[in-house]
């Protein structure tokens, strides 16, 4: 926007004609606390230009664009009213030190409240769990109300403000997150936001037929009409069902339901599903939630003709959510879930949008890497697609409850000499197993049969090869796998932005195929790595000779060696050319620090040549910081398989 363009003018004379009124019903709340009314009149002003902007470009054409425009007024207020002092305090500090979430001192983990902990309360107790990784940042998986039986793991929610029963109350999370921060952790909750359960309030009301709930979502009596839309859609689920739109026998006519049949995609065309949606936000937000994973964010605006993925609506969509937050919750973050293109990928992710993105494609590459040895792929990638603006950060991971899919972009890979259809095959064959010489224990997901499309499931110790090397009882394969694990968990932490375990893998699990014996899972291959095992630190501290153990002491100590590193901070990531298509290479650099940082990607011995560590600065004697190993300047550095190392070439030692 330019300071000319009539929408700001607009924006102002929307303000003043409707905040005054508003005024004037609140009286006694804004006698009795003045300062807070300014501080919200202040964020108003701060961000209402962008908003009215976002609001407009979505809805200005309906007739009853102005009473959408008192009602997100309303909203605000009500909501900034209802947001207990202790959140207030923490968006003051928080606004105090905005970038916060770049920090070094970030470390993140996911899980399922009830195969980690049963429940709630349980997680309570394994705050010092969290605490001896050095975990900043929960992210607890859905765990609200959802269908009995299927729902697709919690992301089909029938009610986004009461917890499922089976794993406590609404009030248990409030504490919990209280609690949480009282120990420097944030929680990190869902904003399943693209679709609600079949048995969600709306769903209901639109099943028995108030006109009003239907228009929350997508339905159809003209099948003509679905099959247009449906020509550019692809099926997210192909093993489960074909196509993205579910008859529903009460209401006579299609329902659009882009993942499983009873998630009933919104229809965010509609104001009221924006504002309901809103509200369930900044809900959550004054519940003590600090991080939303904004869930599918790729597929919430259709347009007929198109695949209805990453629609320009999607992204304003977004940045009207940030806009309210800004107003009512400014310490609230966005993250991005968007497993599409990496170009597009990239689109989500702005201080007014989403300020962090999960990492797909770097997740990707580097499971492509360990496959093929090679590094190649990933170096070249990572070059010119890792970089984001500094206010923003990626969430890296290496495993994730979801299904690994192969997100690389085609012509990057054409210019590295690799056939991108062949390569696909080729990793999905590697990973499944059935690749001559495979390591891996890999579980197919979704196979399409027309795309021959596959995505993978399984844990990362298990895609490492550690499951197939104990089966066979091999010493060598064993620790190999661990060696691969470690290497891994050591790119996670030292690389650019926030490292994110999937629970267990700090301890190294395995796949469980328990799932095949449930009904409500056996078409679900992602139930592999959703585990109910549980390792516990505590209990094992004696037993320092376990496997369990030798993980969970290599985590701790790289997450602790992270933190003492300022170098490790957001941004200043660069990969190099390290001159032996095995050696995956970057340079981390901050405050004075600076680290080279190497990893092996073969099982061989590989030489980094003195030459190029020259080249990427290393002019005098630098030291592994992880072992403390001295490396004189002008030798080659040799790295045994799957070795890494971090080189401190700054002058100072840490
Ligand atoms: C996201 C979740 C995935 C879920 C889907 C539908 O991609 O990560 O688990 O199936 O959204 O909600």
């Amino acid at each position: 926007m330019n300071q000319h363009d009539w929408r700001l003018a607009a924006a102002q004379k929307a303000l003043t004609q409707i905040l005054p009124g508003f005024e004037q019903s609140l009286q006694k709340k804004i006698v009795d606390t003045p300062l807070q009314w300014d501080r919200f009149k202040t964020r108003i002003n701060q961000e209402w230009e962008r908003l009215f902007i976002y609001l407009h470009e979505l809805y200005g054409w309906q007739f009853d664009f102005y009473h959408t425009l008192e009602k997100t007024m309303e909203i605000l207020i009500r909501y900034w009213f209802d947001r207990p002092p202790v959140l207030h305090r923490l968006d003051e500090k928080r606004e105090a030190d905005p970038l916060w979430y770049t920090s070094e001192k970030m470390i993140g983990i996911v899980l399922y409240v009830d195969l980690f902990s049963d429940n709630l309360a349980g997680l309570h107790d394994h705050i010092p769990y969290f605490e001896k990784l050095g975990v900043t940042y929960l992210h607890l998986m859905p765990l609200f109300s959802t269908p009995h039986g299927e729902n697709d793991g919690g992301y089909a929610v029938s009610d986004y403000r009461s917890v499922n029963p089976d794993l406590g109350t609404m009030e248990e999370l409030f504490r919990l997150a209280q609690a949480l921060r009282e120990h420097g952790i944030s929680l990190v909750l869902d904003f399943v936001f693209n679709h609600t359960s079949d048995e969600h309030e709306w769903a209901s009301k639109a099943k028995a037929g108030d006109p009003e709930y239907k228009e929350y979502f997508f339905t159809f009596t003209d099948r003509a009409l679905v099959d247009r839309f449906q020509e550019h859609l692809r099926d997210i689920f192909p093993t489960i069902r074909k196509g993205s739109f579910t008859w529903n026998d009460q209401m006579q006519c299609w329902v659009w339901t882009t993942f499983n049949n009873y998630q009933w995609d919104l229809n965010y065309s509609n104001p009221s599903v924006f504002l309901a949606m809103a509200e369930e936000m900044l809900f959550l937000a004054n519940e003590g939630v600090e991080v939303l994973r904004l869930d599918a964010v790729a597929f919430i605006w259709k347009r007929i003709g198109t695949s209805c993925e990453n629609q320009s609506e999607a992204h304003t969509i977004i940045r009207a959510f940030n806009a309210m937050a800004g107003i009512v919750a400014p310490s609230l973050l966005f993250v991005s879930e968007a497993i599409v293109h990496p170009d597009e990928v990239i689109q989500y992710i702005h201080r007014d949008e989403c300020q962090l993105s999960y990492n797909p494609l770097q997740m990707a590459l580097i499971w492509e890497a360990l496959a093929t040895r090679e590094v190649k792929l990933l170096a070249f990638s990572m070059k010119h697609r890792e970089r984001l603006p500094d206010e923003c950060t990626w969430v890296n991971y290496l495993r994730c409850h979801d299904d690994i899919g192969w997100t690389f972009d085609d012509e990057d890979a054409r210019q590295m000499g690799i056939d991108p259809k062949g390569h696909r095959q080729f990793l999905n064959d590697f990973y499944t197993g059935q690749y001559p010489g495979s390591f891996a224990r890999g579980v197919p997901f979704q196979y399409h049969p027309e795309t021959g499309d596959l995505r993978i499931s399984g844990t990362l110790s298990s895609l490492a090869g550690l499951e197939q090397a104990l089966e066979k009882q091999d010493h060598i394969l064993i620790e190999l796998a661990v060696k691969r694990i470690n290497m891994l968990r050591s790119i996670l932490v030292s690389i650019g932005g926030i490292p994110l375990l999937y629970a267990g893998d700090e301890y190294g699990h395995l796949n469980d195929y328990t799932f095949l014996t449930d009904p409500a899972k056996v078409t679900d291959s992602r139930w592999v790595h959703r585990s109910k095992k549980r390792w516990h630190a505590a209990d094992d501290l004696t037993r320092k000779d376990t496997l369990e153990w030798r993980f969970f002491h290599e985590m701790v100590k790289l997450c602790q060696l992270r933190k003492k590193l300022p170098c490790l901070k957001n941004g200043g990531m660069e990969v190099f050319d390290t001159g032996n298509p095995h050696i995956f290479g970057y340079s981390r650099a901050n405050k004075g620090q600076k680290l080279l940082i190497i990893n092996n990607f073969s099982e061989h011995d590989q030489v980094m040549s003195a030459v190029r560590l020259k080249d990427m600065g290393m002019r005098s004697d630098g030291y592994d910081v992880c072992t403390q190993k001295e490396l004189p300047a002008g030798e080659n550095v040799i790295l045994r398989g799957y070795e890494y190392i971090w080189i401190n070439i700054a002058d100072s030692r840490i």
